[in-house]
């Protein structure tokens, strides 16, 4: 007798920065975060997760590779599962002891430093929650995996308060809205060629909250009315409010890291060309029309309406030209328009070629689902299909 379970997990990427921990272990932010999660058909965490009573130890393969069980994290979140299904006696006690095999892949590829910790939490989180039968919020859960992990717990806008219980039960993501809200939002997420050696997240944010005079002054008083006023403008549609904040607030975190000692620096030269492109986007209408924001890493994610996808990505195949176009533009279909030469009149001459290594075209979308055409990613006996 076993229980098998796969789900897949959407990838979010904030608009109000995630940026550090009161507690790390707990992994409690200092201050509430807002995300958009994004259409798990394009990109995605594919997690099977297998209980059983035939398996001697617990046991996990990412990406095709076994992994050590022993990360705390992952131990930290099968513990908290488990203390859960116990509470609320939603499995028989003999099913808590036996052990567990995990299995998982991202369906974009991991180099690229796009979300894939927070997918990849929420999506294991999400199957063992099912497995185990777990009735409450699973998203306390997923963020002892990875604090933004708690955010793809849910689909559409959501925002994670950041609480003030010191053991974190009030740390949870909340859904502002659903995509059917706001269905025109659309993604465009640049991956830069010059992918820099850089410090992780979690240690970016410890070095910045022990040494960035900036970082109080963020989170005391800016952060508080940035998250009012961004859920008010998700709730109303204004686009020009969302995308203002968003900019401002990316920027905002990027300086906090320079001010962090030594500072850390996730955006290159082409990441500051984007902006410089976006910025002359909006400056040529009458409102704004993009918004850029980038995390700890040189990648753009544009939020934009989905009207204006045609036109600005005709745009970046201009002024980022590449060697490789039938491969530069991936995720969901595009209507294809015709190079706007007045518009291309505005902006200087391309760049060198390749300096993007290509664009995925992606919409907002849903939270977690269960996969159930039965492409299990471990077989019958609990062992990867691929291996
Ligand atoms: C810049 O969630 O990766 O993407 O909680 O230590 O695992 P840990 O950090 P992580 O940090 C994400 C930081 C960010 C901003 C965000 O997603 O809000």
């Amino acid at each position: 007798m076993s229980n098998i379970i796969t789900m897949i997990a959407p990838v979010n990427i904030a608009v109000i920065k995630y940026w550090g921990k009161r507690n790390e272990e707990l992994i409690l932010p200092l201050n509430d975060s807002v995300s958009v999660t994004l259409n798990a058909n394009v990109m995605c965490a594919k997690t099977t997760v297998c209980v059983s009573p035939n398996f001697l130890e617990d046991e996990i393969w990412l990406n095709g590779a076994k992994e050590s069980f022993t990360n705390q994290r992952l131990q930290n979140c099968l513990k908290e599962i488990k203390s859960r299904a116990a509470v609320e006696r939603s499995v028989d006690d003999i099913f808590l002891t036996w052990k567990v095999h995990i299995c998982s892949e991202n369906n974009f590829p991991t180099a690229a430093g796009l979300a894939s910790s927070a997918a990849g939490y929420a999506c294991l989180v999400s199957a063992l929650a099912k497995a185990y039968k777990i009735k409450s919020d699973v998203s306390s859960i997923a963020r002892l995996g990875s604090g933004s992990a708690c955010r793809s717990v849910y689909g559409g806008f959501v925002r994670w308060h950041a609480g003030v219980e010191s053991d974190g039960s009030d740390s949870i993501a909340v859904q502002i809205a659903n995509k059917s809200h706001w269905p025109e939002m659309s993604a465009l997420i640049l991956v830069v060629g010059d992918t820099q050696k850089k410090i992780s997240s979690s240690k970016g944010m410890k070095l910045s909250v022990e040494t960035s005079d900036l970082f109080q002054f963020r989170v005391q008083n800016c952060v508080p009315k940035r998250v009012e006023e961004i859920c008010k403008a998700i709730t109303t549609k204004d686009f020009v409010k969302f995308a203002e904040i968003t900019m401002k607030d990316s920027n905002q975190f990027h300086a906090i890291c320079l001010d962090s000692y030594p500072p850390i620096t996730y955006m290159t030269d082409t990441s500051y060309k984007i902006i410089e492109m976006i910025h002359k986007y909006n400056n040529i209408h009458p409102k704004i029309k993009i918004a850029y924001t980038f995390d700890a890493g040189p990648n753009a994610c544009l939020y934009l309406l989905e009207e204006e996808v045609p036109k600005i990505l005709s745009l970046i195949q201009h002024i980022f030209p590449t060697s490789t176009p039938d491969k530069f533009i991936t995720g969901l279909p595009i209507q294809h328009e015709k190079i706007d030469t007045d518009l291309i009149k505005i902006f200087s001459q391309p760049h060198q070629k390749d300096l993007l290594k290509y664009v995925i075209h992606t919409k907002i979308g849903d939270g977690p689902t269960e996969v159930i055409d039965g492409s299990h990613l471990l077989n019958e006996c609990g062992w990867p299909t691929n291996l």
